[in-house]
C-alpha cells in the first residue's frame, strides 16, 4: 500500500500546496508556496555566518532551499514543520537539515533534546495572523526567549499592516522588503525587541 507522502510526491509544489491548503486552511494560510523572489528576499535577511536559524513553518521548502543557496551551513538550521506531509517531503529534499515535526508553540522544548536553547535569528513562514491569538503569543514568547539580544524574527506577511501588533507584542517591526513579484505580493518584515533597538 502507498504511504500518504508517496501519493503526493507526483505532485507539482504548487498542487500540493493547495491539496493541504484545502485540507486545513487556516494552518497553511495561504494558496500558493513563496516565490523563489519572496523566498529569496527571506533569505537576504541572513547572514552566512549566523550562529543558528530556526526556520518556522518550511512548507514546500522555498524558503529552506533560498536560505541554503544564499550560503547558510545546514548544519545551523533547523526547520519546525506542523503538517506531516510537508515534514516528510523536507526531510527528503534537505537530508542535512534537521527538520523536526511540530508545533512552533513548543518552539523550546522540540529544539531541547538536540541541545539547542539559543539562535540568532528565526525566520518565519506562519501564517500568524490566521492562528488563534494565545497560539500566535505563545510563538513569539518561545522565539524570542531562544533569541540572543541582537536577535531577530523575520516574517512576511500577504496583508497590509504587521503581522505582528505592537501593543501585543512590544516589539519594533520594520518593512525590511516589498515583494511584488509573488502571488499574492507580499512584504518581508523585521521585529526585534525594542531595547536592542533603542539601545543600538
Ligand atoms: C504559508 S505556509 C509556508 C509556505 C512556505 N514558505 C513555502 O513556500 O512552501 C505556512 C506553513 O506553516 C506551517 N504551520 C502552520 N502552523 C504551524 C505551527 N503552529 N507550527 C509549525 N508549522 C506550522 C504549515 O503547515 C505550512 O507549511
Amino acid at each position: 500500500m502507498k504511504t500518504l507522502s508517496a501519493s503526493f510526491d507526483r505532485l507539482p509544489p504548487e498542487g500540493l500546496f493547495l491539496a493541504r491548503w484545502l485540507k486545513a486552511p487556516h494552518r497553511i494560510g495561504a494558496l500558493a508556496p513563496a516565490s523563489r523572489h519572496l523566498a529569496r528576499a527571506m533569505a537576504d535577511q541572513i547572514g552566512p555566518s549566523e550562529a543558528m536559524v530556526i526556520e518556522l513553518g518550511g512548507g514546500t521548502g522555498s524558503v529552506t532551499s533560498a536560505l541554503l543557496d544564499s550560503g547558510l551551513d545546514p548544519k545551523r538550521l533547523v526547520v519546525i514543520e506542523h503538517d506531516r506531509v510537508f515534514h516528510a517531503l523536507l526531510t527528503r529534499r534537505f537530508p542535512l537539515v534537521t527538520v523536526i515535526r511540530g508545533d512552533a508553540a513548543d518552539l523550546r522544548a522540540l529544539l531541547a533534546p538536540l541541545g539547542i536553547d539559543h539562535c540568532s535569528a528565526v525566520v518565519s513562514s506562519l501564517p500568524l495572523l490566521s492562528l488563534p491569538k494565545p497560539q500566535r503569543l505563545k510563538i513569539v514568547a518561545e522565539a524570542f526567549a531562544l533569541l540572543g539580544e541582537r536577535g531577530r524574527f523575520i516574517q512576511y506577511t500577504y496583508g497590509a499592516f504587521s503581522p505582528l501588533r505592537r501593543r501585543e507584542t512590544g516589539l519594533k517591526g520594520e518593512v525590511a522588503e516589498r515583494v511584488w513579484l509573488n502571488f499574492p505580493p507580499a512584504a518581508v518584515w523585521r521585529f526585534r525587541r525594542r531595547e536592542a533597538i533603542e539601545a543600538a
